[in-house]
């Protein structure tokens, strides 16, 4: 059984209607965690889950690109639930695209994914940065993708570079944020099996060393690690989360 070892402690996700996000909130939940739940999705869901499961929950309606929307709901659970402890900032989208540089690339869709993925990502740390300071330290996780890494394949040049913008926020905040006691690390998921990439063109699973895809659970794992105190010496780092698909750091 979980040790409810987070007991106390209150956690953001954003982007957790479903998938990776629903995954991490069950697992902190599961520790002990009081956790919110917001996305451009209906969170009844996933909220009703974590209930079922013994945790507690709540759900929030949130654009993360709504700079303003992001702050006021970092003010409503400091005000009701009287601090934040974590953030895991997983809200994101992944199109499928063309390069830059090719005629029909949509730089639309690069603005519209730069803004969710980069754009969100500051908002939503920005929303809960102060309160972590004075309240004297906090974890943020930030998701990333192992387009960073490699590139992508299927997805547009906007996915790969605005997950590499994710490790440049993750190095800058880990060094600054530290000597407030917070601790910023990010995770790089492989190929994960959620309906983000339900209709993507699967690799071979003997391109995978560990045979399988991923699991929203599998990547839950690691960011419920850097929640923890038992990652409590590791800052700026990324975790690859790729069943062995990027043998590096
Ligand atoms: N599935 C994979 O293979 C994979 C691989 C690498 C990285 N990731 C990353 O993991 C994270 C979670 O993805 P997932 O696979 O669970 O996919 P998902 O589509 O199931 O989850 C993403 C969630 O983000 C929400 N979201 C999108 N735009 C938003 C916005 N503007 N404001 C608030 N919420 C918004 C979606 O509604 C959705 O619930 C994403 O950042 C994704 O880029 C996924």
């Amino acid at each position: 059984m979980t040790k409810p070892d987070l007991e106390g402690q209150v956690a953001l996700i954003t982007g957790g209607a479903r998938g990776i996000g629903k995954a991490a909130g069950l697992m902190l939940a599961a520790r002990g965690a009081r956790v919110h739940l917001a996305d451009v999705l209906d969170c009844t869901g996933a909220v009703e889950e974590i209930a079922a499961a013994g945790g507690s929950a709540a759900g929030h309606t949130l654009d993360v690109t709504d700079r303003e929307a992001c702050a006021e709901l970092g003010r409503r659970i400091v005000a009701d639930d009287g601090r934040v402890d974590i953030i895991v900032c997983n809200a994101g989208v992944c199109p499928p695209g063309k390069a830059v540089w090719e005629d029909d690339a949509d730089l639309e869709q690069w603005e519209r994914v730069t803004n969710i993925n980069i754009n969100g990502t500051q908002n939503s740390i920005a929303a809960v940065w102060d309160a972590m300071r004075k309240q004297g330290g906090g974890r943020v996780v930030i998701i990333s993708s192992m387009a960073f890494y490699r590139g992508g394949v299927i997805v547009g040049t906007e996915y790969s570079a605005s997950k590499a913008a994710l490790i440049g926020m993750t190095r800058h905040l880990a060094r600054n944020g530290g000597q407030h006691g917070i601790i910023v690390n990010a995770v790089a998921p492989g190929v994960i099996e959620t309906d983000m990439t339900r209709d993507f063109d699967k690799p071979d699973l003997d391109e995978i060393p560990l045979r399988r895809l991923g699991t929203s659970e599998d990547v839950a794992g690691p960011i419920s690690f850097l929640c923890g105190p038992e990652s409590a010496y590791m800052t700026g780092t990324v975790l690859n989360v790729t069943g062995g698909i990027v043998l590096a750091d």
